[in-house]
């Protein structure tokens, strides 16, 4: 397949055809962070849409986060290959690169947990900012091609490092309204908000991609600067990359201890629900085949260099989150008693009553909100799944795979939720 893929490439290279971004030949991904949620995700989403035209190398530590069961149908196509390592392994990411030689370098891998960021920050360091440095400068020499009439470096064709970033690089943004208002949007993202009613803000402003970056959480801080590690392989090196900020996404495969997977869980295990603060903090959340969509498109389409911010107008306060997979869990016990035998406490109650507010996250930003329109009118990209539709699919795919649910929640779990929410 190697050799196809470089036969094609020497065709057009003698052709003088230049390689667009658009699919019109063989894409080779390096995906880090592939056995996470988003990476996982994202690794399904460009098979399914793309099949034997792409080749897929993923590059995943196995850390708590990481979980083979995830790609494990994905991992026996002949078109995909895995490797447990680390992103900061010099020696193993030079030789990914010369023997794989990836169009695409696409960095997931990281610590993705703003509590765990609290309680152990330097471990933040070293992945998301040495880590993404390593990569980016093992891909930096890999695809180096000399250099240009004015000497400045020169990369082989149709080569691209995305670095998935995060909108909590651009800090917190203010709740200006305790109860949401309708939210107006500009007739050029209205694709973005088709056939969805009652659209609602809780504030004035949004992240846009020139938004001042303001970490708050050793998380965010690891993020901002291997954001700004990349733009200035970008600037100093000409390197061809794109940076991508999404909002909170939620789906198939979330660990359990991001707010959404936690819950579900927790009312399955007949536990209390943890709700931090008031529970007035304010997401925008998206599904995850929805990221994934915008990720393929700007790694194939995104001018280089550029920032591309990702939400779809999806902003809910924490405690409506909760309220709203209580009901759909309890309409679904009630509606399909069958599932009844995944609740370990049968006789507890699945209502509002199981709600705990607990300490709150120290720092705790309390609003984002992404505003997509550069990735929309640029890219054309929108999102196809509502909340309301997500929301289902995800609680359901939670209820339906619980051997994936119990392969994460053994073991280290439990001593994580003990330490996490013990004394909260
Ligand atoms: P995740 O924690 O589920 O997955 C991270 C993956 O990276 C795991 O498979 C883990 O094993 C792997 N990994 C960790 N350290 C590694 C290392 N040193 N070398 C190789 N692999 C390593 O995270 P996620 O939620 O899928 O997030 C993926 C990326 O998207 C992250 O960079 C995160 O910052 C970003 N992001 C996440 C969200 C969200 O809502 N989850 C939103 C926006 C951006
Ligand atoms: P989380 O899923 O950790 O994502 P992030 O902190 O990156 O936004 O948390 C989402 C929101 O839910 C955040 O405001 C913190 C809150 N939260 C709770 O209230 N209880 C919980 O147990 C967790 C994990 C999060």
């Amino acid at each position: 397949m190697c050799i196809g893929t470089h036969y094609i490439n020497m065709i057009l290279y003698f052709c003088n055809i230049e390689q667009s971004y658009t699919n019109d030949y063989m894409k080779k991904y390096l995906v880090t962070g592939g056995a996470g949620f988003i990476g996982a995700n994202f690794v399904k989403y460009v098979l399914a849409k793309w099949g034997s035209d792409v080749e897929i190398l993923i590059l995943d530590a196995l850390t708590y986060a990481g979980n083979p069961m995830t790609i494990k149908e994905e991992i026996e196509l002949p078109n995909v290959q895995f490797v447990k390592g680390d992103i900061g392994d010099r020696e193993l990411v030079t030789r990914l690169m010369e023997e794989f030689d990836p169009d695409f370098v696409v960095n997931f891998a990281a610590e993705s947990h703003v509590d765990r960021s609290i309680t152990n920050p330097r471990l933040f360091l070293e992945t998301n900012i040495l880590g993404t440095q390593n990569i980016l400068d093992c891909a930096r020499k890999a695809w180096l091609d000399g250099t240009d009439d004015q000497g400045k470096p020169k990369y082989r064709e149709g080569k691209k490092f995305l670095q998935i970033s995060t909108d909590e690089v651009y800090g917190s943004l203010t709740k200006d309204y305790d109860t949401a208002r309708p939210l107006e949007v500009s007739d050029e993202v209205e694709r973005v908000i088709e056939g969805r009613k009652n659209l609602k803000t809780f504030g004035r402003g949004f992240f846009t991609e020139h938004t001042p970056l303001a970490p708050r959480s050793p998380y965010s801080a690891a993020k901002t600067s291997a954001d700004l590690f990349v733009l200035a392989y970008h600037d100093t090196y000409g390197m061809p990359v794109n940076i991508t900020r999404c909002s909170n996404n939620y789906g198939p495969y979330q660990f359990p201890e991001k707010l959404i997977p936690l819950i579900i869980n927790n009312i399955l295990e007949g536990k209390e629900l943890p709700v931090y603060g008031k529970g007035e903090n304010v997401r925008d959340w998206l599904y995850v085949a929805d990221h994934a969509k915008a990720i393929d498109m700007v790694l194939r389409e995104g001018r280089i260099g550029e920032v591309y911010n990702i939400g779809g107008f999806n902003e809910e306060q924490n405690i409506n989150i909760v309220k709203s997979i209580i009901d759909i869990i309890a309409r679904i016990m009630r509606e399909e008693p069958t599932y009844r035998r995944l609740l370990r406490h049968p006789e507890r109650p699945i209502d509002y009553s199981i709600i705990r507010y607990v300490t709150d996250r120290p720092g705790h930003d309390m609003r984002y909100a992404i505003d997509p329109t550069k990735i929309a009118t640029e890219l054309g990209w929108y999102p196809e799944t509502p909340f309301t539709e997500g929301i289902e699919k995800t609680v359901r795919w939670n209820l339906d795979n619980q051997p994936w649910i119990e392969s994460v929640t053994s073991g280290d779990y439990r001593k994580y939720y003990d330490e996490m929410y013990g004394n909260r």
